[in-house]
């Protein structure tokens, strides 16, 4: 306890000289661009939003696939207010100076994406009411432990990931004009809320002995299962909207895999040699509750022989482009329009 300057503080004296290596000196110039580029790219999502609904003339949503839309994306947009309390909770955790500007920068973001996707479904009619049980257990999962590197893994390198997913998947089929709009603004924020975990989660991993990285492996699992579920409830509302399943979740896994890749590389871990039990059991339970549309009259046996194969199957290297993508929207920020990142 502090008292009259005496005793433990909360300011951090030591923020600035906890750089280990080079490499990690070079990932936390990163994290501190990602602060400087939220800055510069900050766009008003009243403005915004204001001005793609009197463009399309408001929004117009076919009146079959209205409460798919909304049943998705109300889970967004609570998903934004955690992804707010997480990266203000980060913001505060983390100790580098680099990584706490990153997690601010994020905070402001998170904050802008809860409002607008608010205003957006206000237009649809929507009145905030609680979300099913899946999607409340994975963000209660993120938002109560009170460890940084279970937050970042959890929040930036898989929910986000998954976020960026149903966000590109909805844009590319189109299913609302404004919406389409508005899912660049989101990709190219959340893309540099990814960039937060993939540079600082190598920190923190480097500071773990074997029984955290189990203890670590287990949380992400937990993750892996609650994601797994939200996606099964969600599955009609997909259908509806004609979207697959099965096409979000490999998406998603492809993305994943694209953030851990990097991250692990900066720990000198080649992808390709390690197997990662999570990701082992993950192919396998893809397989047995959302098999893909040739293999689903196989029956129960067919089925787990499917699911046994997957399990063991190795990933390969995930192209660059799979994150990319999301940096390459041009979009109107308050300073002017940019081009997007090619
Ligand atoms: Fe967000
Ligand atoms: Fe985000």
């Amino acid at each position: 306890m502090a008292f009259a300057g005496f005793g433990k503080t909360q300011i951090r004296y030591d923020m600035f000289d906890i750089v280990r290596n080079a490499e990690e000196a070079k990932r936390l110039i990163k994290c501190e661009r990602i602060y400087h580029r939220g800055q510069e790219l900050a766009w008003d999502g009243r403005d915004v939003l204001a001005e793609l609904i009197a463009a399309h003339g408001g929004v117009k949503v076919d009146p079959a696939k209205a409460d798919a839309v909304k049943r998705i994306f109300a889970i967004i947009m609570w998903g934004e207010l955690a992804a707010w309390k997480i990266s203000a909770q980060l913001a505060d955790l983390l100790v580098p100076l680099e990584s706490k500007m990153a997690a601010t920068s994020q905070a402001h973001d998170e904050a802008r994406h809860f409002y607008v996707m608010h205003d957006y479904l206000l237009q649809l009619g929507y009145l905030p009411e609680r979300m099913d049980r899946a999607p409340q257990a994975l963000l209660d999962l993120v938002l109560e432990t009170d460890n940084p590197l279970y937050k970042l893994l959890g929040m930036q390198l898989m929910i986000e990931t998954l976020a960026l997913t149903i966000f590109q998947t909805v844009r590319e089929l189109e299913v609302e004009p404004v919406l389409t709009e508005l899912m660049k603004y989101y990709e190219r924020d959340e893309a540099r809320h990814v960039g937060l975990g993939m540079q600082y989660v190598p920190s923190l991993i480097a500071q773990c002995n074997k029984r955290e990285l189990a203890r670590l492996m287990a949380f992400q699992a937990r993750i892996l299962f609650w994601a797994l579920w939200e996606l099964k409830v969600l599955a009609p509302d997909f259908a509806t909207l004609g979207i697959e399943p099965r096409e979000v979740l490999e998406r998603g896994r492809r993305k994943q895999l694209a953030a851990f890749q990097a991250a692990s590389e900066a720990l000198g871990v080649l992808v390709e040699r390690e197997r990662n039990p999570v990701a082992m059991v993950l192919n396998g339970a893809v397989e047995l509750l959302f098999p893909a549309p040739e293999e689903r009259d196989l029956g129960v046996l067919g089925t787990f022989e499917t699911a046994w194969k997957a399990f063991w199957r190795r990933d390969q290297r995930v192209e660059d482009r799979e994150l990319g993508v999301h940096a390459s929207h041009a979009i109107r920020t308050a300073r002017g329009v940019d081009p997007g990142e090619l």
